[in-house]
């Protein structure tokens, strides 16, 4: 494999590009470059080669570079590189889609695209507010995410967002928008595998914000089924149907943002059919194209759609849309993932694998400073104890102990957050395993 990796020169001036989410100044003192990749691992431009265990950002599904991913962009950007789809269409956008209806759950027979998450979330949010108005709830304006949630950086995915520190410098951000509590209970679940026991009270928090609000100026509820970016939090057993059975009780539109989950990463193609709950809306992007051209989604249930189509033949049904939905690299580069996904059995690999990947990351389970242990699909997360005065210091650390062992972890606050692609081998777990046990050692050893 490592011949396929080339080595490509670090660039001399580091000034011009403001990176994103980033601490640009301490980056810049000490960059770190990938410069290549290939399935479980990126490649330094110093050869060193690092096991990727989040799967690029949660989206890398099939692995880097898959040959037909690949060859499937190269081949259309030599065909047609690009098609406006407003009022006209190319053929790969509805190959792709009508592939993808046939993984989506029961129900769900149309899909708008996007060009990434935070924009298929705005599309979504748009969607659930226009569908009010159509069916004569127009009234209906207000919004509800989650405490802890991730829903990208557009006005509206982060107005529904729950993570202070993202909203803190934008101001007031979108009106009408309440906040459910999230479920992170270590006082009751604390090292629970897969879904944790307790907590479906958590979803009566709805059903006293609606009190609260009067339910007949909601729209729609979002929530991640399993909370991602918030530190990988798996619903309790029985939240989300319980949270559907009350939308449904008030009339409220209940979307999923599958941006994380979506693409097998609970070991069926969306998180709605793996726990078996259905949404009106499910959102998603990253493994939609194995992460290699940006691209985002959102299913929409016929009951949604078919309120939308009433007008005039004429009339656009939605006045909504980007100059790179339906971009014709992504749709080649979806079309062949969607088939990698299928040929490969990555979703049902997933799945067996799973409980592997619990053994693996619950053996952790006593090593220094760890608080929690969570997982579910092939997500997962080490939480760590916090100082009090440095915050987020020792999962850094540990980190970058694992990067030393050649292991690429994310650090969020002081939870490591894991997303293998779905090819990872066993032996490839316990390999991340190693890393993060012996990166909690050496924080322990240097007394952090
Ligand atoms: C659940 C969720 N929603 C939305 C997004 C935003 O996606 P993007 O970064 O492609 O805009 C993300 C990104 O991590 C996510 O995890």
């Amino acid at each position: 494999m490592s011949d396929m990796i080339t080595i490509d020169a670090p660039p001399n001036d580091l000034e011009a590009y403001w990176m994103p989410m980033t601490p640009n100044r301490r980056f810049k003192k000490a960059p770190m470059f990938f410069s290549s990749a290939q399935g479980m691992h990126y490649a330094m431009p110093d050869g060193q080669r690092l096991l990727d265990a989040i799967a690029g950002l949660w989206c890398v599904n099939a692995g880097h570079c898959h040959p037909k991913v690949v060859e499937a962009i190269r081949a259309q950007a030599g065909k047609l590189d690009y098609a406006s789809s407003f009022g006209v269409g190319h053929p790969q956008a509805f190959h792709y889609t009508n592939r993808l209806m046939e993984i989506a759950p029961a129900g769900f027979n149309h899909v708008f695209l996007a060009g990434s998450g935070s924009e298929a979330v705005d599309t979504a949010l748009k969607i659930a507010l226009a569908y009010q108005r159509a069916r004569g709830e127009g009234h209906r304006q207000g919004l509800i995410g989650r405490q802890r949630s991730y829903h990208g950086m557009g006005f509206g995915g982060l107005s529904v967002s729950g993570i202070g520190w993202h909203r803190a410098q934008f101001g007031t951000l979108l009106p009408g928008v309440s906040h459910l509590p999230h479920t992170h209970d270590l006082a009751r679940n604390a090292f629970s595998r897969g879904e944790p026991a307790h907590g479906v009270d958590f979803a009566d928090a709805l059903d006293a914000l609606l009190a609260a609000c009067d339910p007949s100026t909601v729209a729609a509820v979002i929530v991640e089924p399993v909370a991602g970016a918030g530190g990988v939090l798996p619903p309790p057993k029985g939240y989300l149907q319980r949270l559907r059975d009350i939308c449904d009780r008030h009339g409220i539109l209940l979307i999923f943002d599958e941006v994380v989950t979506g693409f097998g990463r609970l070991g069926a193609p969306f998180a709605a059919q793996a726990l078996g709950v259905s949404p009106d809306l499910i959102t998603c992007a990253k493994g939609m194209t194995n992460g290699a051209v940006p691209m985002g989604g959102v299913l929409v249930r016929d009951l949604v759609f078919d309120a939308m189509a009433q007008g005039p033949e004429a009339g656009v049904e939605l006045a909504h849309g980007y100059t790179y939905s339906g971009h014709p690299l992504a749709c080649a580069a979806a079309l062949a993932t969607l088939s990698v996904y299928a040929e490969e059995g990555l979703f049902a690999r997933a799945a067996s694998l799973a409980p592997i990947w619990e053994d693996a990351l619950h053996s952790l389970r006593g090593a220094p400073h760890v608080r929690d242990i969570r997982n579910l699909g092939l997500l997962g997360a080490v939480e760590i104890e916090s100082t009090a005065d440095a915050p987020g210091a020792r999962a850094r650390k540990c980190a970058d102990v694992c990067f030393d062992h050649g292991v690429f972890v994310r650090a969020l606050g002081d939870t490591l957050v894991l997303s293998p692609p779905l090819i990872v081998e066993e032996s490839q777990i316990g390999q991340i395993r190693d890393a993060i046990a012996a990166g909690l050692k050496e924080v322990a050893r240097l007394g952090l």
